[in-house]
């Protein structure tokens, strides 16, 4: 299994105390043995004060071969050499913030500060409820460094990212083992603390139910870690039977909820060809779709854009029954993101068009759906993979019959977002607006659209 961390989406304002702190503050460190700290403050602590200090045993211990192999790559390419010198380079931060990382910092405390992050699952800090960055320590070292022109070009480059890819299928392993397990207890940073409960709680009830989370999620309460044997499997639980029940089963115009996701955008007449990498928010449909043969029949059709909470439901389902064409995962990026966001990505990641950016860029899941439905016919469900994690994991094959509402995939420790795509003349309305931050996710399976009209010409 490959992981790529995912997302981590709740927006919110502890985000503001990221400036540099003295290098002689001491940051509580976490792992096995150790107490927990929560994430962002380990995040933090990462970039800010040498948390894995270099008289420490983390940092003096030798770096894992896979980073080795980093550091080699970075230092036999003179232009790798000088992105990654610079990106760093406090002077080079745009806009005007130079206080993310220590003075000093460079990529060798990089390459020991993920020496660090590999051993680590994300924790639950009761005070990041509102945090964007709950749960992503990788994207919280190279997020100062990507707006710089070097990180961005650094980002970009193809042997840096199948470096990165590679580095994160180690994490994965990590999450996937029983040792990621450690957050998983009541301590005041772990997932099952009284106060993470409740928002992960309030996150699945949407506002209308009260459900404990046991009610929920099939898992067993009275066992350690609830009986999840990993971070990875708490990541990609699953709803207990009838708590998410699919919208008219026996209705084919009703398309459901592919995931319990926050809408984003919706777009109509999206072009073959357009300038994602701009603010606007524009889809390139063909880039979207990696120039599949089936890409072409989608142009100048209808985007519905929505995305996914950290604390929330992880797995896709199908929003239509109908045969699966195809099915494959795209490898795209994995931290890059426009230049045009501003270093403060705490307010642009969900909003702005950051995610019109990473529809056409990042590491993605395209499931290509022939549906029932004459009238919807082809369309296609995209899992966008954000920042670190994630797994774009396709659970269907080519080939296969999916009912509506049967599960497609998921994503691993890390969510991130999701389109679905419609070909031109498919009448498609009633989507759910975009919402504000902090309104519930629309529930997976839910009903989300309906489609008018009869039957198009193919
Ligand atoms: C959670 O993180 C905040 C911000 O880094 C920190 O001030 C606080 O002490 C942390 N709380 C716990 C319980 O670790
Ligand atoms: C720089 O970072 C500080 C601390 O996070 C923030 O308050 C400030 O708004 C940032 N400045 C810019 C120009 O983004
Ligand atoms: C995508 O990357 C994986 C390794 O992460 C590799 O096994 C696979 O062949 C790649 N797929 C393509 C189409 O390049
Ligand atoms: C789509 O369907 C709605 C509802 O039936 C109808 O009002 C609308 O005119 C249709 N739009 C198009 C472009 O056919």
């Amino acid at each position: 299994m490959h992981l790529r961390y995912s997302v981590l989406l709740l927006l919110g304002s502890a985000a503001g105390g990221l400036g540099r702190q003295d290098a002689d503050q001491t940051c509580p460190l976490t792992g096995p043995g150790l107490e927990p700290a929560g994430l962002m403050e380990q995040s933090i602590c990462a970039v800010t004060t040498n948390v894995v200090p270099s008289s420490s045993s983390s940092s003096s211990s030798p770096l894992h071969p896979i980073l080795q192999e980093f550091q080699d790559l970075i230092e036999s390419d003179p232009r790798l050499y000088m992105f990654f010198d610079s990106m760093f380079d406090e002077d080079a931060v745009e806009p005007a913030n130079s206080t993310q990382y220590p003075a000093g910092y460079d990529y060798h405390r990089m390459l020991h500060d993920l020496n660090y992050v590999l051993h680590t699952a994300p924790s639950f800090n009761t005070s990041m409820i509102h945090s964007i960055n709950r749960g992503s320590p990788f994207y919280a070292l190279l997020r100062w460094a990507a707006d710089t022109p070097d990180g961005h070009a650094a980002l970009l480059d193809k042997s840096v990212n199948a470096m990165i890819g590679a580095i994160l299928n180690v994490w994965g392993d990590f999450l996937t083992s029983p040792a990621s397990a450690h957050v998983l207890d009541d301590s005041p940073t772990g997932w099952f603390h009284p106060d993470s409960l409740r928002a992960l709680e309030e996150t699945g009830n949407l506002g209308q139910t009260a459900y404990t989370f046991s009610d929920m999620y099939t898992c067993d309460a009275t066992a350690p870690a609830y009986g999840f044997p990993s971070w990875d499997a708490f990541f990609t639980r699953t709803f207990r039977p009838g708590i998410r029940p699919v919208s008219s089963p026996d209705d084919d115009s009703i398309i459901v909820n592919a995931c319990e996701s926050r809408p984003y955008a919706l777009r109509h007449d999206v072009a073959a060809y357009d300038r994602f990498w701009i603010k606007g928010l524009r889809y390139s449909m063909r880039h979207m779709l990696a120039h599949d043969a089936l890409a072409d029949s989608f142009v100048g059709g209808t985007v519905y854009q929505a995305f996914l909470s950290s604390m929330s439901y992880h797995r896709w389902h199908a929003p239509v029954a109908g045969r699966i064409v195809r099915a494959y995962v795209v490898n795209g990026t994995y931290f890059s993101h426009p230049l045009f966001d501003s270093p403060n990505m705490y307010d642009t990641m969900s909003r702005g068009s950051t995610q019109a950016y990473l529809a056409a860029t990042a590491t993605r899941a395209l499931i290509f759906i022939e549906a029932d439905n004459p009238a919807i016919g082809l369309m296609v469900f995209i899992g966008i993979g954000m920042v670190e994690v994630s797994t774009c994991e396709i659970t269907v094959r080519e080939g296969q019959y999916v009912a509506k509402g049967d599960q497609l995939g998921m994503f691993h420790f890390g969510g991130s977002s999701h389109v679905l795509a419609f070909r031109p003349g498919v009448n498609v309305t009633g989507f759910p607006e975009e919402r504000d931050k902090g309104a519930p996710n629309v529930p997976v399976r839910g009903r989300l659209a309906v489609v008018n009209n009869r039957e198009i010409d193919r």
